[in-house]
């Protein structure tokens, strides 16, 4: 397979911001596998960029305003004072499993400006596959947080996307089904999600195989419930079916692949058992249709796994090989608990996914799938700007870092302004790209 022009998006404040003691979502986690991903020297194989932040205005295409400006003034100390009251309306605070922390709206707005950023370069064919780690928080909603996620850089990036595309498809290997993007797109054609995951007395509860979308977006969602101790085999033995059977009908025009780590062997709140290489697997099927890809984060709480999966899908990605034996990193001790090794084995779980479950989960599937009739097209007339025409003062802010220029100047000036400037960096690129 030819080598893919890859783009890779990382701050380096991105892994301090911290939701709180005992909190499951550890952004740190990002740190470590950008530490990880770099002593395997994973950075020569593709641009690294720093994002820019994401506008209150860009969040505010999907998000309500009411909402983009409370997370935009929260902040613990008035949370529980004068905001006290709106806190329980957006689903924010103590109470909940979205806390208010220091940074938390600079928080969003860079893992969602990573991911607009990303949209936008495939946009314009300046890459092949985009990368954010950081990114695909997929369970926020438009006018409240969710399962630890606040801004839908998801739903954000897919809305950019379709500014240039008549249809995008959305695959999720979170164990947690994709609500809210699959809510975002659940009346149009124009958006495929399909989301695999564990499904009954799991959150956030939805994504049942009835549900299949509405109106026009009727057959547009996918939901592929699965059940406890899903391994590798059975995994790609429903996953490439389905994904084979939507690319052939709906045939899209770009791929956002949410890759969340939590349905990995071993995680701290998931019950499946895949291995680095079943999850990855995904990622090279999907990879392997040559679309242009959008790649994301999302859950994922046993961290030193994340930094793991993470790593080894960005070697996919890239389509280099990496050595199991862990290179010496800043977080070297995490791994000593495998033997240094990135590579996860198995546990002994019991898979309750039977054979005649997955088939029957399948035929369904591909049943409602056999309902589509033809790729749908759209007449795009105009294609909208990069940036939101009422600007604001943040506007000016992203200009200095947008892709917009991109269309202007594709040669090398647009991407040396734009990378990250250097810490990594140990003289020219390699040819190979
Ligand atoms: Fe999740």
């Amino acid at each position: 397979m030819a080598k893919k022009r890859v783009a890779y998006f990382y701050h380096h404040d991105i892994g301090n911001y911290y939701y709180g003691p005992g909190h499951p979502m550890k952004p740190h986690r990002l740190k470590m596998t950008h530490n990880l991903l770099l002593t395997y020297g994973l950075y020569k194989k593709m641009d690294v960029y720093r994002q820019h932040w994401a506008s209150r205005e860009e969040m505010t295409q999907f998000h309500s305003q009411e909402y983009v400006d409370f997370l935009q003034k929260v902040s613990p100390d008035n949370v529980r004072k004068e905001l006290n009251e709106v806190t329980s309306k957006f689903n924010v605070g103590e109470s909940t499993d979205c806390p208010v922390f220091d940074g938390l709206f600079d928080y969003c707005s860079a893992y969602t400006g990573a991911t607009l950023d990303g949209a936008r370069m495939l946009n314009h064919n300046l890459k092949d596959i985009c990368i954010n780690w950081a990114g695909g928080l997929h369970h926020a909603k438009k006018n409240e947080a969710s399962g630890f996620c606040y801004v839908n850089d998801i739903v954000l990036g897919i809305l950019e996307l379709l500014k240039h595309h008549s249809r995008v498809l959305y695959i999720d290997i979170d164990i947690h089904h994709g609500d809210g993007v699959e809510e975002a797109f659940y009346v149009t054609d124009r958006v495929m999600t399909c989301s695999f995951h564990k499904h009954g007395d799991f959150f956030p509860g939805t994504g049942d195989i009835k549900h299949i979308g509405r109106g026009a977006g009727k057959y547009f969602s996918v939901n592929v419930p699965l059940d406890e101790g899903m391994d590798d085999e059975s995994f790609a033995y429903i996953f490439k079916p389905v994904i084979q059977n939507i690319m052939q009908r709906f045939d899209p025009g770009a791929i956002v692949l949410q890759c969340g780590a939590d349905s990995l062997t071993g995680d701290r709140l998931g019950c499946f058992n895949l291995t680095l290489k079943g999850h990855a697997q995904c990622v090279k099927f999907v990879k392997s249709f040559g679309v242009p890809l959008l790649v994301l984060g999302g859950g994922g709480y046993t961290i030193k796994n994340v930094a793991r999966l993470w790593t080894f899908e960005t070697s996919v990605l890239v389509g280099e090989e990496i050595a199991n034996q862990i290179p010496y990193n800043d977080y070297y001790e995490q791994f000593k608990q495998n033997k240094y090794m990135l590579h996860l084995s198995p546990t002994d779980q019991a898979n309750k996914n039977t054979r005649e479950m997955l088939d029957r989960t399948l035929n369904h599937v591909l049943q409602n799938l056999s309902y589509l009739r033809g790729a749908p097209s759209v007449q795009v007339q105009e294609v909208p700007p990069d940036y939101p025409s009422n600007t604001d003062g943040d506007i000016n802010d992203a200009r200095d870092v947008d892709m917009s220029g991109a269309q202007a100047d594709k040669s090398g000036a647009l991407s040396s302004a734009r990378q990250h400037p250097g810490e990594y960096y140990e003289g020219p690129k390699d040819q190979d790209k």
